[in-house]
């Protein structure tokens, strides 16, 4: 796959990484040419810098790897360059106090498909910290990590769904892009959770089988909750 990465810090980093190793073909985008340069050269396996336009040109799948307050100046800036690609956006529109930006407005997801209409924006990859995105792979008590992906363009989620995969984690439907938002507002509470909080955000969620009561696969979680 030809991957275009818009951004030169971490997560730009920690998920391009994989991806050269998968053998895709990536291109670091970057405002700077010098850190665009530096992390291509870091990554190897082929990985190219380039500018922003040109990294989005070069890609079927492009990585939104930049701060919710830049991503949809960009996008708009290279709409053309996106039409008919998937921009994979893995932004956390958080401000201070872990407080969601967008809230009562649309979703950060959203104002990058307003911004770039021609392209099929996923969301993806925004729940986890960069260094989890490092880990080869990202698998806890014998378990790959689950990743939710978002988005309204079947061909699209089954291109992140690969992408996902050769992180190391396995792709979970979330559902439209109408659900981006739930994702940020997630990220939100688990980040507050863990960070302000110090509190296992795996914790707060039953087994499956316990997760929807009788009836859902539930029984045992049916037999437990009602005594
Ligand atoms: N880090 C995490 O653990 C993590 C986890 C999940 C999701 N996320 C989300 O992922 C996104 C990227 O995070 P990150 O940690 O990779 O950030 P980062 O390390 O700060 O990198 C941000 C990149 O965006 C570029 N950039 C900033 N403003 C720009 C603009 N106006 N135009 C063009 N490029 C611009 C920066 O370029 P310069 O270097 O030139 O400033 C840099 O290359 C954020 O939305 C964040 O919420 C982060």
């Amino acid at each position: 796959m030809r991957i275009g990465v818009l951004g030169t810090g971490n997560m730009a980093q920690a998920l391009a990484t994989h991806w050269v190793r998968a053998g895709h073909e990536v291109v670091i985008g970057g405002r700077d040419a010098h850190k665009a340069e530096r992390l291509a050269t870091r990554m190897g396996g082929g990985a190219r810098p380039a500018g922003l336009r040109a990294a989005a040109e070069s890609g079927q799948v492009v990585l939104a790897a930049l701060p919710f307050g830049a991503g949809a100046d960009v996008a708009r800036e290279l709409r053309e360059a996106l039409a008919g690609k998937v921009l994979l956006d893995c932004s956390n529109p958080l401000g201070p106090g872990f407080r969601l930006l967008t809230e009562g407005g649309p979703s950060a997801a959203r104002r990058l498909a307003e911004a770039a209409p021609g392209a099929h924006v996923v969301k993806a990859f925004n729940l986890c910290h960069e260094d989890v995105w490092r880990m080869r792979p990202p698998v806890f008590d014998g378990r790959p990590l689950a990743v939710p992906v978002c988005g309204d363009d079947e061909a699209a989620l089954v291109r992140v769904g690969e992408l996902v995969r050769d992180v190391g984690c396995e792709p979970v439907a979330g559902g439209g892009l109408d659900r981006a938002g739930l994702l940020e507002a997630t990220a939100a509470l688990f980040i507050a959770l863990w960070v302000a909080e110090g509190a296992d955000a795996q914790a707060i969620a039953p087994p499956l089988a316990y997760a929807a009561g009788p009836g859902h696969g539930g029984e045992a979680g049916g037999a437990a909750a009602h005594g």
